[in-house]
């Protein structure tokens, strides 16, 4: 059902100005420079896996290769998003005043620089790498203050802002060990197991911080985009315990003990999983709105989230070959099957709708006139097209790791560059109308 242009036939009020909403939002070049530095890691990423995806398999693996592209994505892209939302949804959230700009600001540069410095000097073969990733960590505690900050001035916590705090603490441990394992790596002292330690690293980070991240925005955005309303919160409290115990579980059982309960810990992230697709089968059930490309997105991510489930049982009951390409595809099907569809699927609708908040704010409405919705400040075919190619990228290149095959890598690899291609043009189609001349039209009788 089509949605015809917005008709303002009435004045505002004499106080509207911009949207009341503006005045505590935070500026626009804050959450924006986050979202176009991510999609330009995304592409760097699609565009260094097309060049170099000979160097993940047999006799010419490339460790190093293999943990740039690895955090050129989860920080370069993952958690950049993930930042320049935060920034956006604890004003939708909380309705706090947007503060800190400054911090925030200092915080971005010290994450870019950092990720740059990290995954450039793993790429230059600079044994000391983890100078830049303490960069790194220092950016995302100016975060991680400014929002604990921030969830403290809102008051009690809502369902999506317990999942945002919980995240935010799984990011603190993630940055920790991260930056640990980086700087053992060069003088081998800190660690007797460093193997447990990559395995809490890996889950702290992929299940603790971008998981928890998705599913409480999830809840909030899935059910205001389909505007749909969540009628039991039950199935999500029991993903919250059980993802909660299943982690924590296998974190210590890494990093303390012999990782003997692998497999149960497995079956239970895997039990949270179902509970969540549960409580999002029925925010899709009682969804009002067509699907369009965000919501199909969504879909295309419980999916990927189920095929990353299945992969951990596989991996944890030995039925999955326990091999460096069998964990590429683990670490891939978290990535790109589950967090970058959900992603890009919610960036679809926050960066039109930031460029529409800033360029068509009620400040000069002199009815009767017409403007553009946001839908039309993107390209909703593109988005088509760019979700077509995720999928076979994701579903090419799991599958090509899992099999150990050249060919599918090499298509998914393709597959995933056309993607962010089409991405990076829509979202330079949407910022252009920073630029355009606009002026208002009346409307159609
Ligand atoms: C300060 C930030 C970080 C640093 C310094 C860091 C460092 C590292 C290091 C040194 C390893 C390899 C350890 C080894 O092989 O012994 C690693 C692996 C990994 N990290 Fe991080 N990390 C950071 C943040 C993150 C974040 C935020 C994520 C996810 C959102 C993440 C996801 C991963 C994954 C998936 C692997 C496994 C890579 C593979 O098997 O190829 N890391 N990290």
């Amino acid at each position: 059902m089509d949605v015809p242009p917005i008709q303002i036939t009435q004045a505002p009020p004499l106080n509207a100005g911009a949207a009341p909403f503006l005045a505590k939002a935070p500026p626009f070049w804050l959450p924006m420079r986050h979202f176009v530095a991510a999609a330009f890691s995304f592409w760097l990423f699609a565009a260094a896996l097309v060049w170099g995806n000979s160097r993940l398999l047999g006799f010419s693996f490339d460790a190093r290769w293999a943990l740039g592209l690895t955090h050129l994505l989860t920080l370069g892209w993952v958690t950049m998003t993930i930042m320049g939302a935060l920034i956006q949804l604890m004003v939708v959230v909380h309705g706090v005043p947007f503060a800190a700009p400054g911090r925030l600001a200092w915080a971005w540069a010290l994450l870019t620089a950092g990720t740059a410095g990290f995954v450039g000097g793993l790429w230059a073969g600079w044994d000391r790498y983890w100078i830049a990733a303490a960069l790194v960590f220092a950016g995302v505690l100016i975060y991680l203050q400014v929002f604990v900050e921030s969830l403290i001035q809102g008051g009690k916590l809502d369902w999506t802002g317990r999942h945002v705090a919980v995240a935010l603490a799984y990011l603190s441990l993630v940055i920790l060990l991260g930056l640990l394992l980086a700087y053992d790596r060069e003088r081998g002292i800190l660690f007797h197991d460093p193997r447990g330690v990559l395995i809490a690293h890996i889950h702290l980070a992929l299940v603790g911080w971008v998981s928890l991240m998705i599913v409480g925005a999830s809840y909030r955005l899935v059910a205001m985009f389909s505007l749909s309303h969540i009628e039991s919160k039950a199935p999500g409290l029991v993903a919250l315990v059980l993802a909660n115990v299943g982690l924590l579980g296998l974190a210590l059982d890494s990093l303390l003990g012999s990782r003997r309960l692998l497999s149960a810990w497995a079956c239970v992230l895997a039990a949270a999983y179902a509970a969540y697709a549960f409580q999002m089968n029925g925010i899709f059930r009682g969804r009002l709105r067509r699907i369009d490309p965000a919501l199909a997105y969504t879909l295309l991510a419980l999916l990927g989230g189920a095929v990353w489930a299945a992969l951990g049982l596989g991996l944890a009951f030995g039925l999955v070959k326990d091999g460096a390409p069998q964990e590429i595809a683990y670490v891939l099907a978290a990535l790109l099957g589950w967090a970058t569809p959900f992603i890009l699927g919610q960036i679809h609708k926050i960066v039109p709708f930031l460029v529409w908040l800033h360029v068509f704010s009620p400040k000069n409405w002199r009815p009767p006139l017409q403007i553009p919705r946001t839908q039309d400040l993107a390209s909703e075919k593109a988005a088509w097209w760019e979700m077509g190619f995720l999928a076979a990228a994701a579903y090419s290149l799991i599958g090509g790791f899992l099999l150990e095959s050249p060919a599918l890598i090499r298509l998914g690899s393709w597959s995933l560059l056309v993607c962010a291609t089409l991405y990076a043009g829509n979202t330079a189609l949407t910022l252009s109308f920073l630029k355009r001349p606009w002026t208002p039209s009346k409307p159609r009788p």
